[in-house]
């Protein structure tokens, strides 16, 4: 498994880390992404994944960088620090070493949220501080807010056929010292990826490579600089052949096909906006309807 530093620490980030959104498959599987070397996960308060990975990592605490976050509603001091508290309670854990702010909330300023974080790393509850979902204006004022420890990391969507980062972010993010995570790297649902890849590069590239097309996909997010992934994979088959996604590179010839000929789209203002507002109840309904649409259709939803 290949690494890389995250943000301006010292720390060695493994580069396909384990996500745990929608995780059903029990402490084993995740037990065998660990084992294999993905010695990253990430999971968040409103997962409901906590415990699973806490009987994952049992025995194995020191060696894993566990990754945590709080939810929209719980960016208020107060709501940090009891956030942060329920967390280490049920990851059955003395301290969590990426503590995140899920997506920002206008109704609470950062500063306030930021502040509270500071004050759980000085009382060693949390090593660093990272954040998902910010675009580059949120990050600039966190980045501001920030007294003694630096924001190290956004988590963000990135994958082959959703490229909204680099309109400016990742860029900012690379110039910045702050690690990309990228979420839902496969497209959250392979088919996904696939809807967008009419010409069959990726079968291509995995052919020449000797790779899996979800590896060649992985590997086209980790070939950009301070990239790393959090695949989601509910079978240790799944969860090893990501990690079979780092220690090797796409040649810049097959890089270069996926990047002109995959078909990404890349979100507006307005599109990200309606994302982030959705209610959460309407999303499996939403998620339905797109998987029923034509393919050639679907992929213009991604
Ligand atoms: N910060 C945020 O707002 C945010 C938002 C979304 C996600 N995330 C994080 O990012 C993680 C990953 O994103 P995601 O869950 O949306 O999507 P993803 O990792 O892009 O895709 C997961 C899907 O790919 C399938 N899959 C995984 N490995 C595979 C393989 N080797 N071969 C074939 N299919 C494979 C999984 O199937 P099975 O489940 O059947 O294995 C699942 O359907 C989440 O779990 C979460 O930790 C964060």
């Amino acid at each position: 498994m290949n690494h890389k530093p995250l943000g301006p620490t010292a720390v060695e980030l493994p580069e396909i880390g384990l996500g745990t959104w929608d995780y059903r498959a029990g402490p084993d599987v995740l037990r065998a992404g660990l084992d294999a070397g993905a010695l990253f996960v990430d999971t968040a308060e409103s997962y409901g994944s906590e415990p699973v990975v806490a009987d994952a990592l049992r025995g194995l605490r020191q060696r894993v960088f566990l990754a945590t976050k709080a939810s929209r509603h719980h960016l208020d001091a107060a709501g940090v620090r009891a956030a942060a508290e329920r967390s280490l309670r049920q990851l059955r854990t003395g301290w969590i070493d990426l503590y995140q702010i899920h997506e920002p909330n206008p109704a609470v300023p950062v500063e306030e949220t930021l502040d509270a974080m500071e004050r759980l790393v000085d009382a060693g509850l949390v090593r660093f501080i990272g954040v998902s979902n910010f675009t580059v204006p949120e990050l600039e004022r966190a980045r501001m807010a920030m007294s003694k420890h630096p924001i190290v990391s956004n988590q963000v969507r990135y994958n082959l056929a959703d490229r909204s980062i680099e309109d400016g972010l990742l860029s900012y993010c690379q110039a910045h010292q702050i690690t990309v995570i990228a979420y839902s790297p496969l497209g959250r649902e392979l088919p996904r990826l696939l809807d967008c890849d009419p010409r069959g590069l990726l079968a291509s590239a995995a052919r020449e490579t000797g790779k899996s097309i979800p590896q060649v996909a992985l590997n086209w997010c980790l070939y950009h600089d301070g990239v790393v992934t959090i695949p989601k994979g509910n079978s240790a088959e799944h969860l090893l052949d990501n990690c079979g996604a780092s220690g090797w590179r796409l040649s810049p010839d097959q890089f270069r096909q996926l990047e002109e000929g995959i078909l990404f789209r890349r979100r507006n203002m307005l599109d990200s906006m309606l994302r982030r507002y959705i209610p959460g109840w309407v999303a499996p309904f939403l998620k339905t309807c797109v998987r029923r649409l034509p393919p050639a259709l679907r992929r213009h939803v991604n």
